[in-house]
């Protein structure tokens, strides 16, 4: 850039204005392109990184749609209210079609084993808590569709605070979970998922899939107070779909001392999900709470170990997901 401006000043003794004038525009253009190829360089690396972060938002948006979805249909049905007590029969197959369609296109997702599910009766759900429990939404979706059932849910209190939630949450009989409650709902024949790794799990397991239930228990003793069996579920490269920076040290921090839910999630990308039921672990009297715990999480380490190639890798989990033929069990 400089031998421009040199050239001006040596040029045989006599400096030719034209010259000159030349010299610096063409310096000057040169020093345009090299700043708007680095603008360029900049968009490169940090548009897809805009969109990694903010694919995770659509979901959000998708479930603000569901409610809103979910507020019409409540004022167009309010007077059959009173008529009629599985008013909002229609409205959950609705959203578990559309949610069920965002899951086939987005993902190719499939589920195995659905068959272990009872057509009736009670059994506990346990499963491995991904980024963002997507897989966990289409589980939901598919026993709607395929066994006309609503499986209740446990989730964390935070999700009772996002405004707006509380239909949602009320809609498809989701509680926060203290025991006397899933009992209740298992005692009363519903089927009800959990996953003891929760919050902690989503935000601080990684593409290694480890399981953070450390001591956890009371799910093992929801089942066996209401004498239910326990069928584990795990979703195949669900970390490649959204992955969280909670392995960052300040995260961990900050939610194990203030309980604030915050690591950043990204992803989003279109990879193969397949969802596995395991066989279900029966209600076994001699088996206390610690005892079950530890072989229910025996089994959903066992899907893991089946079914995940460790590490998880994205782009494998993506040319999986256009591998044409569906994967025998
Ligand atoms: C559960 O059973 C195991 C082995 O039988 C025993 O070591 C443990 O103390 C028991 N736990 C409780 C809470 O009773």
């Amino acid at each position: 850039m400089s031998s421009g401006n040199e050239s001006c000043l040596f040029e045989n003794g006599s400096v030719s204005f034209f010259s000159c004038l030349v010299h610096v525009w063409e310096a000057g253009l040169g020093q345009l392109q090299d700043y708007l190829s680095f603008l360029e360089y900049l968009l490169w690396v940090f548009t897809p990184l805009a969109i990694v972060f903010i694919l995770p938002f659509l979901i959000v948006i998708f479930l603000y749609l569901s409610i809103l979805f979910l507020h019409v249909y409540k004022r167009k049905n309010q007077l059959r209210e009173a008529y009629s007590n599985n008013l909002w029969d229609g409205a959950r197959k609705t959203l578990a079609i559309l949610w069920d369609g965002h899951g086939a296109i987005w993902h190719g997702y499939e589920i195995h084993g659905l068959e272990k599910i009872p057509d009736e009766g009670p059994a506990l759900v346990v499963y491995y808590h991904g980024a963002i429990p997507i897989d966990y939404y289409y589980f939901l979706a598919s026993v709607i569709i395929q066994k006309g059932r609503t499986c209740h849910s446990v989730a964390d209190h935070f999700l009772f605070n996002v405004p707006g939630f509380k239909l949602l949450l009320e809609v498809f009989s989701v509680i926060h979970g203290p025991q006397e409650e899933c009992v209740k709902a298992l005692r009363s024949g519903h089927l009800l998922g959990i996953s003891p790794g929760g919050v902690r799990e989503a935000l601080f397991s990684d593409e290694t899939y480890p399981l953070f239930w450390g001591k956890r228990k009371g799910f093992a003793q929801v089942a066996i107070d209401s004498k239910v069996p326990v069928i584990p579920m795990f979703t195949q490269n669900l970390r490649e779909g959204f992955r969280s920076l909670g392995t960052l040290r300040f995260y961990r921090w900050a939610y194990e001392r203030f309980r604030l839910p915050i690591a950043p999630i990204y992803g989003g990308f279109p990879v193969k999900f397949r969802t596995y039921l395991g066989d279900p672990i029966p209600y076994d009297p001699k088996l206390n709470a610690s005892e079950l715990a530890e072989k229910v999480q025996q089994a959903v380490q066992a899907l893991i170990d089946k079914h995940q190639k460790i590490p998880g890798n994205i782009l494998r989990a993506l040319v999986e997901r256009f591998q044409r033929e569906r994967k025998e069990d």
